[in-house]
């Protein structure tokens, strides 16, 4: 993989709405699931017939989201489209693949990652909002910190966008990068797992209903 963009690469791929849908299932909400990147540990009491007792209450989740940036993991079948670009990115680079899906309200949020590199390639779709990507150059002696500071960095990045609903952006592993908010975002994040699928995959069969 190369670092990549590409503008209006996949329009109207996960809305508002729909993320709306997916986050007023509250046995979804599992606190193994959303990461909320810089919070604290919660409790709650829960209806008698909840199954699993570790989901967050949608009111304290609607307060997590004003407050932090927070993801939602292993939802590369929340959508039929996420499955199936999911799929793509699985047949194309033959290994396993997520979607991570990133949302931030609060564009006065330091992202709490700061500048990092992943150890994963990663695909990244905008789906609202604006936010600013930029992409430094592999570096060599990577250590177990992921973490990097700006003045680490070369002043010159090889990417610098402001990605926009639809576009896509491809940062290969190694690859230090930096995400800013410019306003409220909802974006979808394929990290491709170093598991190759010959050991296993995600089941992608979408079950469809003929009215
Ligand atoms: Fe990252």
């Amino acid at each position: 993989m190369k670092p990549s963009f590409k503008k209006n690469y996949y329009p109207n791929f996960f809305i508002w709405e729909e993320f709306e849908y997916l986050i007023n299932i509250r046995p979804l909400l599992t606190d193994s699931r959303v990461y909320v990147l810089g919070g604290d540990s919660y409790k709650w009491g829960n209806a008698s017939w909840s199954n699993d007792k570790n989901c967050y209450p949608p009111s304290l989740m609607k307060e997590l989201l004003d407050k932090h940036i927070c993801y939602f993991s292993d939802m590369s079948r929340c959508t039929e489209k996420v499955n199936e670009f999911a799929k793509r990115l699985e047949d194309e680079y033959k290994h396993q693949t997520d979607a991570h899906i990133y949302i931030c309200l609060n564009t006065e949020l330091e992202h709490p990652f700061g500048a990092h590199y992943d150890l994963s390639d990663n695909v990244i779709i905008q789906c609202e909002g604006t936010t600013n990507f930029k992409v430094w150059d592999e570096i060599g002696n990577c250590t177990s910190s992921t973490n990097i500071s700006l003045e680490e960095l070369p002043k010159e990045s090889v990417l610098d966008v402001d990605m926009e609903p639809g576009d896509a952006i491809w940062i290969p592993r190694y690859h230090p990068h930096l995400a800013t908010s410019k306003t409220k975002r909802l974006s979808i994040s394929f990290p491709i797992n170093k598991d190759p699928i010959r050991i296993g995959r995600e089941d992608r069969e979408w079950i469809k209903f003929e009215p």
